[in-house]
């Protein structure tokens, strides 16, 4: 993807099925002057969604491209794809859309399409995450946004964060400290494709001139 230097702005597709938190922090992130992705359109696969109400709230285009009105998967995909050319989109962020996207959508938009999940990938795929995390007794999860291939939450790393579980965590009180970071890792890892930062080598990801923290964390630490 070419970098989008003076001045204009990646325009970015934002896929969502519920609530939308993830939009918002994508949203809030766009309104500051120097980022470098604008909004160009939100689809729902329900009327319901949440998310809808915020892009609307944010003066965002919206589309409501209702599965249950397609034949097949494939036909439902075509309709996200010409909605999402039609609109000028360079980058697709899924955030919380609840269809799983078949081969033919995913090399359609091969490494312009990127996913967030609740969990530091590869472990914990899939749903029902921060249960999992907790009965298996892990010390630390996180989130992490990905390139997507056609495996379900499989696909080159872009950014991390990650979030200590502890000893009474509950799955929703892990969920909304997972979230605190999801908020800040989705846009990061927006502005870095749209930098033209974000090369992917392989299964790989590589990041230009990113800091480096050199800090282990270890939980619990006594
Ligand atoms: C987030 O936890 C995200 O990681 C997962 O689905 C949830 C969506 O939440 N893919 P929201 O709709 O963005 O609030």
């Amino acid at each position: 993807m070419a970098a989008v230097g003076s001045g204009r702005r990646l325009r970015i597709g934002v896929l969502i099925s519920g609530r939308g938190s993830n939009l918002q922090s994508l949203i809030d992130a766009t309104k500051q002057a120097d980022y470098p992705a604008e909004i160009g359109l939100v689809i729902a696969n329900t009327a319901g969604a949440y998310g809808l109400e915020r892009a609307r709230a944010a003066g965002v285009a919206t589309q409501v491209i209702d599965h249950t009105a397609y034949a097949s998967r494939g036909a439902f995909e075509t309709a996200l794809s010409e909605a999402l050319n039609a609109s000028g989109c360079e980058l697709v962020c899924l955030a919380g859309f609840m269809r799983l996207l078949t081969e033919p959508f995913v090399e359609a938009w091969w490494d312009r399409l990127i996913n967030i999940h609740p969990s530091l990938l590869p472990a914990f795929r899939g749903l029902q995450v921060h249960e999992r995390v907790i009965a298996y007794g892990a010390r630390f999860t996180g989130c992490t946004v990905h390139f997507v291939r056609p495996a379900m939450d499989d696909g080159p790393i872009v950014v991390q964060a990650v979030v200590p579980v502890f000893d009474d965590d509950d799955p929703d009180r892990l969920a909304a400290r997972v979230l605190i970071e999801e908020h800040r890792i989705y846009p990061l890892a927006v502005r870095l494709i749209a930098e033209a930062r974000v090369r992917v080598e392989g299964a790989r990801v590589r990041i230009a001139g990113a800091p480096r923290d050199d800090v282990s964390l270890i939980n619990p630490r006594a």
